[in-house]
């Protein structure tokens, strides 16, 4: 039992040992564009699932799921989150693609996620990837209304025709103020729409 209990303590410091060195040596390949080992990828994925099913508190959305709250999320979706997400001229978003985990890009394969787990991540973001935490960035309300938004955009086309319209109009048409103060010294000075040129991201 002794030396069971033994093997046991050397087999584990010898794991501890050789990923020490494998990390320390350099050998550990960090490069986003190459893929990720199986493993990796499978606990990775799975760790943010359950840690989001497991922390994410059972708050109820404080907004009334009306056209509103959708177009403003829109807005905030369009200026915070569509450049890595994807948006209504731009599907698939190759800057999202870039990362490792990619961004998932929510036009194709909307977060399928209950709504409080969506509030959250949002909210705290996903340690080492590109996914920030917006806790800082937003109002708590936008963060609410963007998280109504991203949760319905997997039925984008049941939504109102003025929802729709507003998914589909210009940035700048539909945008309403996406944060509900701007930073202290921030450009006061709106930006100009973007061309169609610089929209398809020439
Ligand atoms: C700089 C790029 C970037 C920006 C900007 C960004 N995200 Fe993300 N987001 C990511 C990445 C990368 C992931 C994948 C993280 C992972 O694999 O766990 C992600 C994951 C998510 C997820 C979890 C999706 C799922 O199904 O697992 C949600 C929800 C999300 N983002 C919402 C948003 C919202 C809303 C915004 C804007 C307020 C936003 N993101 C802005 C990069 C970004």
């Amino acid at each position: 039992m002794g030396k069971f209990i033994g093997g046991i303590i050397i087999g584990v410091l010898a794991l501890a040992g050789g990923v020490y060195a494998y990390l320390h040596y350099g050998l550990f390949d960090m490069r986003a564009d190459r893929p990720n080992g199986r493993l990796e990828m499978a606990y990775m994925n799975d760790a943010m699932d359950r840690y989001a099913g497991r922390h994410a508190p059972k708050v109820r959305n404080p907004l009334p799921l009306t056209d509103a709250t959708l177009i403003g999320g829109i807005a905030v979706y369009k200026s915070n989150c569509a450049g890595c997400h994807g948006g209504p001229d731009m599907p698939e978003s190759a800057l999202g693609a870039g990362f490792n985990p990619p961004a998932p890009q929510f036009v194709k394969d909307a977060p399928d996620m209950p709504e409080n787990q969506n509030y959250w991540i949002i909210r705290h973001g996903v340690k080492m990837t590109g996914m920030p935490a917006w806790e800082k960035v937003l109002a708590e309300s936008d963060i609410w209304k963007v998280t109504t938004f991203v949760g319905r955009m997997g039925e984008l086309d049941k939504l109102s025709p003025a929802v729709q319209q507003a998914w589909k109009g210009s940035p700048a048409v539909a945008a309403p103020p996406a944060s509900a103060e701007p930073a202290p010294g921030s450009e006061a000075a709106p930006r100009p729409a973007p061309t169609p040129e610089q929209r398809r991201g020439h």
